[in-house]
């Protein structure tokens, strides 16, 4: 069972690192077209790392209080080869904050691989975060709140893959309804069903800077409040005209809320 769990998920490992060619995904993260960002305009960003035989950035998180990050659903790999680091902004630097994963709650309806509604997991921290001014709890919406306008997208670059990739943002993406998302999506990939769920999601359009390979579980935030996380996007990354999208955590503050409570 054990063995047999670790190969399967050295060979999702494996296919992380591959190129990508499936239209839909969620591996790897990074901010195309991005700028840098400081850690300090968003210390509730945090990387869920992957560790045998030696750490690497899988997924993004954000902080929701000192116990407890929020992730994507399929970010949740074995947990005891699992940690979460706080309060960087290069992956390889000394001074971070790393902790162990204790357990860890997916969405009980979110799809096996993440493609689909209700993209969340939390996972419980081993040893409680210590806040400072790189380290703090994301501001939630409240349950049924919502947006429209521009919104940051942020997360970890490819961090595997480059030594000086950091913390990086895309500022001003623009909010879009869920219709006009499923007609862009349609219209760069004809043949593809987007699955968009109007309970889950939310979507953005921007010329400049699209989410790629990685960080699933990194904030879409609008004013300091952490309004979505990314779920998939569309490959190749940065398509002309293709959006971004996320799940809305405005529709699942309560089963953050209760899920916390209850495991704590
Ligand atoms: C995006 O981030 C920048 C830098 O922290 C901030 O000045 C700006 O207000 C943010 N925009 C939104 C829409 O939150």
């Amino acid at each position: 069972m054990f063995s047999a769990k670790v190969a399967i998920l050295l060979a999702a490992v494996a296919v992380c690192h591959g190129a990508p060619n499936a239209k839909f995904s969620n591996h790897h993260l990074k901010i195309d077209g991005g700028i840098d960002a400081e850690i300090e305009d968003f210390p509730y960003v945090a990387s869920v790392q992957f560790c045998p035989p030696k750490c690497s950035h899988i997924c993004s998180a954000i902080i929701i209080n000192e116990n407890w990050v929020l992730t994507g659903s399929s970010c949740i790999e074995y947990i005891a080869f699992q940690k979460v680091d706080a309060g960087a902004f290069y992956l390889a630097q000394d001074d971070k904050v790393t902790v162990d994963v204790e357990d860890a709650f997916a969405h009980p309806d979110a799809a096996p691989d993440g493609l689909g509604p209700n993209d969340l997991a939390l996972l419980k921290l081993a040893q409680p975060l210590t806040f400072n001014e790189r380290i703090q709890p994301a501001k939630l919406p409240k349950q049924g709140q919502e947006f429209t306008g521009k919104a940051n997208v942020t997360g970890f670059g490819d961090s595997n893959l480059a030594d000086r990739n950091g913390l990086q943002t895309a500022r001003d993406v623009t909010l879009i309804s869920n219709d006009d998302c499923r007609k862009a999506i349609k219209q760069v990939f004809p043949d593809q069903d987007s699955n968009l769920d109007d309970k889950s999601n939310l979507c953005t359009l921007s010329k400049t800077a699209n989410t790629c390979y990685g960080d699933v579980g990194g904030p879409l935030s609008q004013d300091g409040t952490v309004i979505g996380t990314v779920t998939w996007y569309l490959e190749p990354c940065g398509t002309s005209g293709a959006p971004n999208v996320y799940t809305k955590l405005s529709n699942f503050v309560d089963w953050i809320e209760k899920t916390i409570t209850e495991n704590s």
